[in-house]
């Protein structure tokens, strides 16, 4: 059976029974009476919303202060609206933290990673972040930025986020890394080594052709899994091991969250923990290159027919989130696998790492 959540038990999450937080994660409780199925609507195909590199932003200034301004209310809406800033970051802390039971195993707890699961959950979260940011500066057409650590233009912390009086800064991040070209595989401080740059970017453009070119030209029978993660379903126990998770997943998302969180405060906070990595707006925009990366595996190396795990278990799993009106919404994996029938796409950049050879 597909993996669902139990949001009407909805309780402290596991990694914050140390009192680190002194909070739970759950939302504004859901009234199931009134929860609907998405559904496609007309806006849906024809609206399209372009997300565009972070490190564009400035040539769009009329963009650039829309999304300071959305980002700026949604920071200031009070705690009870489930679209404000802090409850936004609650829901990547209630579905990854486990704060909800499966849905008809009471003993185990549902989590968002390292499955199958979380290429759709985390287009989902997105998907509804976006339209609550659109909504609250009445532009529909809004679309977030994306982090476009997959080029060398890309490959910092974007500037748009380091404007210290900024909506879009914050002080948790790793101070050694704000003008330092990333180490996309990058698992911990202390490492300490210092590539020069030319060297680190061979590295990265080399990492980012093994993650999406390499399994793509597979013929593993069970690629979409390799790239998308491993089967999860109702009993399944998530333990805190990471092998289920598919390339996507592990790179580079994985380093970019470790690259970007403080090096200073205990804890991992923001983009190194779960509970609070959506505290940082440049999450979202991190999210959306994942997401791209995604959709390019679609569109660019399989021609629109991506290999997708094809099991009911799979396609039927939901997820729960309030939509910009405030409404909480059910919304099916399987209604995920196409972002323009959702009403976004990436804008095209060169892709280095599909034309290197090695
Ligand atoms: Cu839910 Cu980048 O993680």
């Amino acid at each position: 059976a597909p993996i669902l959540p139990d949001v009407e038990k909805c309780t402290l999450s596991d990694a914050l029974w140390d009192g680190s937080v002194g909070d739970h994660c759950c939302p504004p409780p859901f009234d199931l009476n009134i929860t609907k199925d998405f559904e496609f609507k007309n806006y849906h195909n024809h609206v399209k919303k372009v997300r565009r590199p972070a490190h564009k932003a400035y040539e769009d200034q009329e963009w650039l202060n829309d999304y300071k301004r959305a980002i700026a209310i949604m920071k200031s809406l009070p705690m009870s609206d489930p679209r404000s800033h802090m409850q936004q970051a609650r829901v990547h802390c209630a579905y990854c933290d486990g704060s909800y039971p499966v849905l008809g195993h009471n003993d185990t707890r549902l989590e968002v990673h390292a499955s199958w699961l979380f290429p759709s959950f985390h287009r989902w979260y997105l998907y509804f972040y976006e339209r609550i940011l659109g909504k609250l500066i009445n532009k529909p057409d809004f679309a977030l930025p994306y982090w476009n650590w997959d080029h060398r233009d890309g490959m910092r912390i974007p500037e748009i986020f380091k404007e210290m009086d900024s909506p879009l800064f914050d002080p948790n991040r790793n101070t050694n890394h704000l003008d330092k070209m990333m180490n996309l595989s990058f698992v911990s401080d202390e490492e300490g080594s210092d590539v020069n740059e030319d060297d680190q970017y061979e590295e990265n453009i080399l990492l980012m052709r093994k993650a999406m070119v390499y399994p793509s030209v597979s013929d593993d029978p069970n690629k979409a899994e390799l790239f998308l993660g491993s089967p999860y379903r109702a009993g399944d126990k998530m333990e805190g091991d990471v092998s289920g998770a598919g390339i996507l997943e592990r790179m580079p998302h994985n380093s970019v969250h470790v690259w970007t969180r403080s090096n200073t405060i205990k804890g991992n906070q923001d983009m190194g923990a779960f509970w609070s990595a959506g505290r940082d707006p440049l999450f979202y925009c991190h999210h959306s290159n994942v997401d791209r990366m995604w959709s390019l595996w679609t569109d660019v190396l399989h021609g629109g027919n991506f290999p997708k795990p094809e099991y009911d278990d799979y396609r039927n799993a939901y997820f729960y989130f309030y939509d910009e009106n405030a409404n909480p919404v059910r919304v099916y994996v399987r209604d995920s696998f196409d972002t323009e029938r959702l009403g976004y796409k990436y804008e095209d950049q060169e892709l280095p790492w599909m034309s290197i050879t090695q």
